[in-house]
């Protein structure tokens, strides 16, 4: 990855498991901390409105005591911005949130295309045992906004026991 035929300049950022521990239930002692849990490659230099930014998010087939890898999952800075995702590999679940807390998940496969309202929060999660490969399109003054996250959650969390996924409501004292 240098230039793009674009002209733009493309960068990956890496989610190594030491930086992610906290999104899980549980700390896993049979993962390393430089286990990569997902990389990000974008174009996400500009920041003027009317701009569009552009991202591949590849997320490891990688579990956490049972518990599927997910991405930090954010609102957007902008509450104006909106974000389309399509998924170009792999299975997975978008998890998604409103501002009253109500979260849900649409169903992520090859081809499937999610359109991301501004006021909604957004998670990736990886159910599968390959790589989930989703590209992301946002307005380049979005921005991201992760202390919200941090603060109010989401709501649940998402399991692979065998072939199946199992859905479960967040424990209020968490
Ligand atoms: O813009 C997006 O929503 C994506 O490119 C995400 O930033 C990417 O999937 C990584 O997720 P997060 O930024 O929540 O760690
Ligand atoms: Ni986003």
């Amino acid at each position: 990855w240098d230039k793009e035929p674009c002209g733009k300049e493309v960068t990956v950022s890496t989610k190594l498991y030491k930086d992610a521990k906290d999104f899980y239930e549980s700390v896993d002692e049979s993962l390393h901390d430089d286990t990569v849990m997902y990389e990000v490659y974008s174009v996400s230099s500009q920041s003027e409105p009317g701009k569009l930014n552009w991202g591949l998010t590849v997320m490891h087939p990688v579990k956490v005591n049972g518990e599927c890898n997910m991405t930090r999952g954010h609102f957007h800075e902008n509450m104006d911005c909106e974000e389309y995702y399509w998924c170009s590999k792999g299975t997975g679940l978008l998890m998604l949130m409103d501002e009253e807390g109500k979260c849900w998940c649409e169903k992520m496969y090859e081809g499937s295309l999610h359109h991301i309202r501004s006021d909604w929060a957004h998670r990736l999660i990886n159910t599968g045992d390959t790589y989930l490969k989703v590209v992301a399109c946002w307005p380049a003054d979005a921005g991201h906004d992760y202390a919200r996250i941090e603060h109010s959650g989401f709501t649940y969390r998402v399991y692979c026991e065998g072939k199946d996924i199992i859905v479960k409501e967040r424990r209020t004292n968490e």
